[in-house]
């Protein structure tokens, strides 16, 4: 298969692992063009037309700066939240499932959305710091994709071990949509597959239109036994 535009081609699991950050990066860049940078220019464009009715109608301009400050504070937050979400996790400090717990109160609290968050017996995170910082990842992402597109009422997010297998389940209630056929130009599910691959496993997800959405995430962490 031949890459798409701007995408590295790739020879060996380490091309893989470099274009995977890539891609990774992308889509941050993406974020803060969509965020950010859109309010930020948004009022700039504003504050040039306050510049002109200042002398004219200066009630107006009172009104209009109160609400490019609110602006201001939107902008400040949405990079305050970025920031937040591409600080390193401190799993080798707290492990895995502290910070997943960590991370479902905070998306919970924000995102005025209750988590649910179980762990079922067996599962522990010996394994390496780096792989539970990819799961890790893998989740923070689709929490992200729950909040932007499921309007949910809860989420539950449960920890289970199959064998070798470490099985991460989080599943919505929300809007639902059909996995076969995400439109073109949107990466992250297909970016978080490859992750999933990349770490030998396997991300499923099952949705359909009104039916909520669950996401399977399996990836061998345990030795065999
Ligand atoms: N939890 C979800 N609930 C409903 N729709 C979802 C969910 N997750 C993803 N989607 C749908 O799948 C599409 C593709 O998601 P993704 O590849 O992450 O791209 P993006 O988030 O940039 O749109 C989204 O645009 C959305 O329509
Ligand atoms: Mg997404």
């Amino acid at each position: 298969m031949s890459p798409k535009r701007g995408e590295l081609p790739v020879f060996d699991l380490t091309d893989q692992g470099i274009r995977l950050l890539e891609e990774e990066r992308r889509r941050i860049a993406r974020d803060l063009h969509d965020g950010p940078a859109q309010t930020l220019t948004n009022l700039s464009m504003r504050l040039e037309v306050v510049q002109r009715m200042f002398q004219t109608h200066p009630e107006w301009v009172a009104a209009e700066l109160e609400r490019l400050n609110a602006h201001a504070r939107t902008a400040v937050n949405e990079i305050r939240r970025l920031i937040y979400d591409l600080r390193p996790v401190a799993i080798d400090e707290v492990g895995l499932l502290q910070a997943v717990a960590e991370l479902c109160n905070r998306c919970s609290r924000e995102w005025d959305l209750p988590f649910e968050f179980t762990v079922a017996e067996g599962v522990h995170t010996d394994f390496s710091p780096a792989k539970q910082v990819a799961v890790y990842r893998l989740i923070q992402e689709i929490f992200h994709n729950i909040r932007k597109h499921a309007a949910a009422q809860r989420v539950q997010v449960r920890f289970s071990r199959t064998g070798c297998l470490l099985d991460v389940w989080v599943e919505d209630d929300g809007v639902g949509f059909d996995p076969s056929a995400v439109p073109v130009g949107h990466y992250g599910i297909i970016g978080m597959k490859e992750r999933a691959a990349f770490l030998d496993g396997n991300l499923e997800i099952q949705s359909a239109p009104g039916r909520g959405s669950r996401f399977h995430l399996a990836v061998p962490v345990y030795p065999e036994s």
